[in-house]
């Protein structure tokens, strides 16, 4: 039997706890912040900030939002951002991504104080990951390994393949899963004989953004299959045009190889959020921690 792994409940078993600790940060006299920064009209952006933005102040965390349209300049970003650097009531900071071309996103994700960068992708968290050092990690991979954790019990040992390595998912949770003792192989656009070396994978992270690449032919029989991919497919559904969600992993075809599979929408989705929420804490605790360690005796 394949286990439909479900990142609803594990995400709301995660909030739950993320609830529990602003509830704990309330008694202190805290709220914690977060602010999200939209940059143009994309529609999957827009659905995920609504989701974030809504997710935050269901648990307790205060959201300031920060929508502009697309012609907004580098500079009035980067001002913006130097702003909330600076706002002590701002504990987070996300910047949707993508932004609009004419934007550098690395001097936009440089620009935001590492302590408050709750996406993890700022050099000193994407480094810090590396090393062991602690930091804020990226949501998505964080919220895999979560659902790794407990669809697999003890990772240590076991081979993970990792196929796709952007800086939002397959470099960080590379990182994540090497961390956690497993034998990690990361896989991309230029590797050769993909499918081979996924075949000898025990867990396998797709996060490519190509619609049912990785089939059944790509498993070793009972890995475990974790699905980052959110893919919009227009389809002729009873006649009318659709948008359908399809991950990176051929869900049918795979779901009867493997032992574990995420479903999409409704597996690793929800926990992006949850692990937003709980970065947000933890940069609250982290800044607490700094202004009393920089504080006069
Ligand atoms: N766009 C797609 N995924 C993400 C994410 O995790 N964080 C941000 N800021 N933008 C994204």
């Amino acid at each position: 039997m394949t286990t439909i792994i479900d990142g609803k409940a594990t995400a709301q078993r995660l909030l739950d706890e993320v609830a529990a600790d602003v509830e704990g940060l309330a008694a202190e006299g805290v709220t914690p912040g977060l602010a999200v920064v939209l940059v143009g009209g994309d529609p999957a952006s827009q659905v995920y900030v609504r989701n974030k933005l809504r997710k935050a102040e269901a648990i307790g965390i205060r959201s300031f939002e920060y929508r502009f349209d697309a012609e907004l300049s580098q500079a009035e970003l980067l001002d913006l951002i130097e702003r909330l650097n600076r706002d002590p009531e701002v504990n987070g900071i996300l910047v949707q991504l993508p932004l609009p071309a004419h934007i550098d996103e690395q001097a936009v994700i440089q620009a935001i104080a590492p302590a408050k960068d709750v996406d993890g992708f700022h050099r000193q968290n994407a480094g810090g990951l590396w090393q062991g050092l602690p930091s804020l990690a990226p949501c998505t991979p964080t919220g895999c390994l979560r659902l790794l954790q407990e669809a697999c019990g003890e990772l240590a040992g076991q081979h993970a393949v990792v196929i796709g390595r952007s800086n939002i998912v397959g470099k960080p949770m590379a990182a994540l899963l090497l961390a956690a003792d497993c034998t990690v192989t990361l896989l991309h656009s230029k590797s050769r004989e993909a499918a081979a070396l996924c075949r000898q994978a025990d867990i396998v992270v797709a996060a490519v953004g190509r619609p049912g690449m990785v089939d059944a032919d790509w498993l070793k029989p009972g890995a475990v299959v974790i699905d980052v991919g959110i893919n919009r497919l227009e389809q002729d559904i009873d006649g009318e045009r659709r948008t359908r969600l399809v991950g990176d992993v051929d869900f049918d075809g795979v779901s009867r190889v493997a032992s574990a599979i995420t479903p999409v929408p409704g597996g690793v989705g929800p926990m992006t959020i949850a692990c937003l929420m709980q970065n947000t804490v933890s940069a609250t605790r982290l800044q607490r921690r700094q202004a009393a360690a920089s504080a006069p005796a």
